[in-house]
């Protein structure tokens, strides 16, 4: 009788390693492969380039597979039990490292109905890692870029974003990643903040610093990174200007903006009562919210409203009203800030948003309330967590220290070691030589 072999893969990008493997297992019978879903890459490594539905159609296609079912868990194991194959055939390098838990339960599960678990030889020369490195140097289109953040809400419990200011700042965010038991860490995005931008370019975030300035920012950022962006829109400013804001950030390939529900000059909102800040009313917030939706242009671009009730003590039933008003005027997610030292506020309001019938996607913004965890956000429904300040905070202090030394040792020599090595700094950018 025909074998049934289960292959398990991502097959995003493939290449000769994973011919090798359907080969080997198509000589030993019928191959079902077990493709990943993106919930399932995303929890151990980067998402996957092509969706679902468009790897299925890859891998359903390779010579020797006779069906493509999901796996919708890094673990084996549910799919194992459920098929009941003869034979899983896997690479052979997944005996060390982050995958040889993974490795043992296969051979586990196969050993209550008397499947064999097959190797085969690692193809050395190629990896889905170095294919990464290369897509990441030709970069991405705008359409992937902007569609990404709804793919990774969908895959993922939570998502971080950091701060960026410029193209070295969102180089950082793009690069910059540890080596887990639970697979690699990352930033999954950028934040394009106002404040940090703003404060960059040596001007208060007060709005002085205009769209057409910071798009030269996300321009620069845009060329040499392929994370997704959410956008800080400060208040949108005049509704029918919003609409111009819209159109310009989805044609970038930007994901999302976020809108503050103040109004007139706008203030940092760190700065609490301490300065005058208006909110808008909830009708002409609506009303803006609606006007952006209806400039939109494409389906994956989000605009999210954020709500400064917290920051401005008027409490969580006041938040709770606008949260619900912003939604139906069409919001696709809420933001929540708060400047409180502790999280109590921000939990409570969670709380109550989770119960929420048109619940959609929620933004928490950390900075002063920082002794929270991703872990704990996400327990209380936060979908995307944003740093929304530390790169600049720790590269300003950085700079003004070496400028301070320069000073009072009328040379270099005292801060040399503080520094990146000359050498370091050439070579810092790929295709610098
Ligand atoms: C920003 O980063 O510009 C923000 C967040 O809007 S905050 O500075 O906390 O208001
Ligand atoms: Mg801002």
């Amino acid at each position: 009788m025909t074998k049934i072999v289960y292959v398990g893969m991502s097959a995003d990008l493939v290449h000769p390693g994973h011919i090798n493997i359907i080969r080997r297992a198509a000589e030993l019978g019928e191959v079902t492969i077990g493709l990943l879903t993106d919930r399932a890459i995303a929890s151990y490594k980067r998402m996957p380039v092509m969706a679902w539905e468009q790897r299925a159609e890859v891998a359903g296609q390779i010579k020797g597979v006779v069906r493509v079912v999901p796996q919708d868990t890094l673990d084996y194991v549910p799919n194992l039990r459920k098929y009941r194959p003869d034979i899983v055939v896997h690479g052979d390098d997944w005996r060390e490292g982050v995958q040889a838990r993974t490795r043992q339960a296969v051979i586990d599960a196969l050993a209550e109905w008397g499947g064999e678990l097959v190797e085969v030889p690692y193809t050395q020369g190629i990896s889905s890692t170095q294919l990464h490195e290369a897509m990441r140097e030709i970069g991405t289109t705008p359409d992937i870029r902007r569609g990404s953040l709804r793919r990774m809400l969908n895959a993922k419990p939570v998502v971080r974003f950091l701060d960026l200011h410029n193209a070295l700042s969102g180089l950082i965010i793009e690069k910059a990643g540890i080596d887990t038991p639970q697979g690699r860490r990352e930033f999954d995005g950028m934040w394009a903040s106002s404040l940090t931008d703003s404060t960059a370019k040596g001007k208060p975030d007060t709005e002085a610093v205009d769209t057409t300035a910071r798009t030269t920012t996300l321009n620069e950022v845009l060329e040499v990174t392929t994370k997704p962006i959410i956008y800080d829109g400060d208040t949108g400013g005049k509704p029918e200007h919003f609409q111009f804001t819209v159109r310009t950030l989805e044609r970038l390939g930007v994901s999302a903006v976020i809108i503050e529900d103040k109004t007139g000059l706008k203030k940092n909102s760190l700065f609490g009562t301490e300065v005058e800040q208006t909110q808008d009313s909830i009708e002409a917030f609506s009303d803006k919210i609606r006007q952006g939706k209806l400039a939109q242009q494409t389906d994956d671009f989000m605009i999210i409203a954020r709500l400064e009730s917290l920051i401005l003590g008027k409490g969580v039933d006041h938040a709770m009203e606008r949260a619900e008003a912003f939604i139906a005027a069409g919001a696709d997610g809420i933001m929540i800030h708060s400047r409180d030292k502790s999280p109590d506020e921000v939990f409570e309001f969670c709380d109550r948003y989770a119960r929420l019938e048109h619940r959609k996607p929620l933004v928490a913004v950390p900075s002063s309330y920082n002794t929270v965890t991703e872990d704990e956000l996400a327990a209380r429904g936060v979908n995307i967590v944003i740093y929304a300040n530390q790169l600049l905070r720790s590269a300003y202090p950085a700079m003004l220290e070496t400028a301070l030394s320069i000073l009072e040792h009328q040379r270099s020599a005292e801060c040399d070691a503080r520094m990146m090595p000359i050498k370091e700094i050439l070579e810092l950018i790929p295709g610098t030589k």
